[in-house]
């Protein structure tokens, strides 16, 4: 199990996901680029989200793409919606950070990509992977933090056909690559019967260019570890048991609220869908210094249908992170509470 880090803007810019006492699945999308402001601080300004663990995240990623290269995965159709999700990503980081990153045209129709917070100055010819010298989702995937899926849409559904994940908070993108948007939600309890999957999938095929959306997901996870994917769950899983017998100075350590900002974005050229997942871990020892987020996630974990806590894979702890919150209000609490 991996030790617990907090930067303080990883307090102040978490994305705390819960606006009630109670949580279910829905279709819960919204505009992007909303400020949220939080008893915390606030998040959601922009798509792309680089924080203090950026270095840290992208070394992480290319240490798992290392390791299996089955995270990354290009299919022949969609070289296309590669270098649009990369030249969209560009763009994005240009606009969000000025200061750091640059993406200027160059008269005889190339391009120069800077990106000084990695020393990066790349000249390159849209189309022409040589001259990126790697495959572009490849190339963008090690400038941003995000994980990155592309959906094609074709006679009248979507298919995860692309994708950059190394942080996959318990499922394998080896094994859904080219699995449709309706068979990939086939585990999750209750969202076909609620109609939520359904409507998603139609929200999703009307999807406008330069229309952004964005969701939130979460779950618990035990450590800072990003890859809990599939293929390395006898890593990791053991760790859902291991938690249940530490002291409750480690409980408050190794457990984390983890929370994915997912974009939604149809681009421009290819007509693709691009998904991103940005993923948030904040220990519940930092979450209880939020008073507000110390009450509101207690009752949410308490409250929580056992079928969905089951399909999280946190059912065997989360009574107990429950109580840990509700005992645990601090004096310290009260300079942030709402
Ligand atoms: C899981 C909804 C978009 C891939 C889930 C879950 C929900 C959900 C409710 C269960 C999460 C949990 O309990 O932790 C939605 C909605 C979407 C959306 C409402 C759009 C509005 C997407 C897209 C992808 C995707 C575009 C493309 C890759 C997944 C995967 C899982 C998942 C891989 C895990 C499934 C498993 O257990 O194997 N989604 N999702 N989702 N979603 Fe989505």
């Amino acid at each position: 199990m991996t030790s617990s880090v907090t930067d303080p803007d990883l307090l102040s810019g978490f994305p705390f996901p819960f606006p009630e006492d109670t949580y279910r699945y829905s279709t819960n999308v919204e505009p992007a680029r909303t400020v949220v402001a939080t008893a915390a601080g606030g998040w959601g300004g922009a798509v792309v989200d680089i924080d203090s663990e950026y270095r840290h995240e992208l070394a992480t990623r290319e240490a798992v793409l290392a390791a299996d290269p089955t995270r990354h995965a290009v299919l022949g159709h969609m070289v296309q919606a590669s270098w649009d999700a990369m030249f969209t990503l560009m763009r994005e980081l240009a606009d969000t950070y000025p200061q750091s990153m640059s993406l200027t045209e160059q008269h005889d129709g190339s391009w120069v990509w800077c990106n000084d917070l990695l020393g990066i100055r790349a000249h390159f010819v849209y189309g022409d992977e040589s001259s990126l010298g790697c495959e572009p989702l490849r190339y963008i995937g090690s400038q941003v933090q995000e994980d990155i899926a592309l959906l094609d849409q074709r006679a009248g559904s979507l298919y995860v056909d692309a994708g950059l994940i190394t942080f996959a908070a318990d499922w394998s993108f080896g094994f859904d690559v080219g699995m449709s948007f309706l068979e990939i939600h086939g585990p999750v309890p209750r969202v076909r019967a609620d109609g939520v999957i359904t409507r998603a999938h139609e929200f999703l095929m009307r999807l406008q260019p330069h229309e952004p959306y964005r969701r939130t997901n979460w779950t618990l996870t035990i450590g800072r570890r990003l890859d809990v994917s599939t293929e390395l769950y006898p890593q990791w899983g053991p760790d859902r048991d291991t938690i249940c017998t530490v002291d409750d100075d480690d409980f408050a350590r190794l457990v984390h609220l983890r929370v994915e900002v997912q974009h939604l974005i149809r681009l421009p050229d290819s007509g693709a869908v691009m998904f991103l997942i940005r993923t948030y871990m904040l220990p519940l020892s930092a979450l209880a210094q939020v008073e507000s987020w110390r009450m509101r996630a207690a009752q949410v974990f308490a409250e929580l249908p056992a079928d969905m806590a089951e399909y999280k894979g946190i059912i065997k702890y989360r009574d107990r992170a429950a109580q840990w919150l509700r005992d645990h209000g601090s004096a310290a609490a009260a300079d942030h509470s709402e």
